[in-house]
């Protein structure tokens, strides 16, 4: 399918600062209500044509921390070019044996430890209280579309990477890496994941009527494997560059599959889902 719009966004996490492996057509910088993204946003063409929109979370330089990520101006940017669905990329610490740095993992609830700290509402300050379904904080039909398609993606790739799907991720403020005792706590929990973004930015994809799924990218193991070090940056930093190619390939292939299917059910998985979200004084 060859279109001039861009219907799919792309949001890189930590090692993912580019899909240098599309053609870059143009960078747009649209200044948002929320100010401006947390970089320009690169148009880039996929093989047959159609244009995918990406934008480096924590800047191309990695100089942005993930209490302050302009998410509003991000997600706001991305609707300004006409994105129905987004794709982000997440690194995580595993808290389960099972997912071993170098997994892909497919997330399906969050544990929220974020709340009160960043904003999370395009709707602050303007009179109007939405409160937004979130029982499923990633859109079901695109996140059950993108199993199939992930799994199709890194077979194609041939390195081995497995996917896990189903998980809870805990989301944590940062920039410090958890205490032994908190990574034990959250698996407890019912924890799988910790990362540090995947928080307000579902949030407001769901508010901006965005189709929106997580691929997270486990690059350690936190902290709550006794006998073994704590998580350092220079551990994940290790792990970043393999996965970053990874992600690379499987966006290229699950996005050209998305749009070649045209598929309205789960481009517009969101569309007029906010209708149910205001109350007003009862007649
Ligand atoms: N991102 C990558 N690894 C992480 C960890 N262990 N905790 C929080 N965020 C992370």
């Amino acid at each position: 399918m060859s279109s001039d719009k861009v219907l799919v966004g792309v949001i890189g996490g930590s090692g993912l600062y580019n899909l240098g492996n599309l053609t870059l057509v143009k960078h747009v910088n649209p200044e948002t209500p929320w100010g401006f993204p947390s970089s320009p946003i690169a148009i880039s063409s996929l093989p047959s044509g159609a244009l995918v929109a990406f934008v480096a979370r924590h800047g191309t330089e990695h100089s942005i921390s993930p209490s302050h990520i302009p998410v509003r101006a991000n997600i706001a940017a991305l609707k300004s070019l006409g994105v129905r669905t987004i794709i982000a990329f997440s690194a995580v610490g595993s808290l389960r044996e099972e997912i071993r740095p170098g997994d892909f993992i497919l997330p399906s609830q969050i544990i929220d430890r974020t709340k009160g700290i960043r904003p999370t509402t395009f709707f602050e300050g303007t009179g109007l209280v939405a409160h937004t379904g979130f029982s499923d904080p990633y859109s079901p039909k695109l996140a059950a579309w993108l199993e199939k398609a992930v799994v199709a993606a890194l077979e194609a790739e041939g390195r081995g990477v497995k996917l896990h799907t189903s998980k809870t991720m805990v989301v944590m403020e940062g920039p410090h890496f958890s205490t032994r005792a908190e990574s034990l706590m959250y698996r407890q929990w019912g924890g799988d994941l910790i990362g540090m973004t995947a928080l307000p930015e579902a949030k407001l994809a769901r508010e901006a009527e965005i189709s929106f799924a997580l691929i997270a990218t486990a690059t350690d193991y936190d902290a709550w494997r006794p006998h073994e070090a704590g998580v350092t940056a220079a551990e994940v930093f290790k792990i970043l560059k393999q996965n970053a190619d990874t992600s690379r390939h499987v966006a290229a292939h699950v996005i050209e599959s998305l749009l070649a299917s045209a598929d309205e059910a789960i481009l517009g998985e969101e569309a007029g889902s906010m209708q149910f979200s205001f109350m007003g004084p009862p007649a």
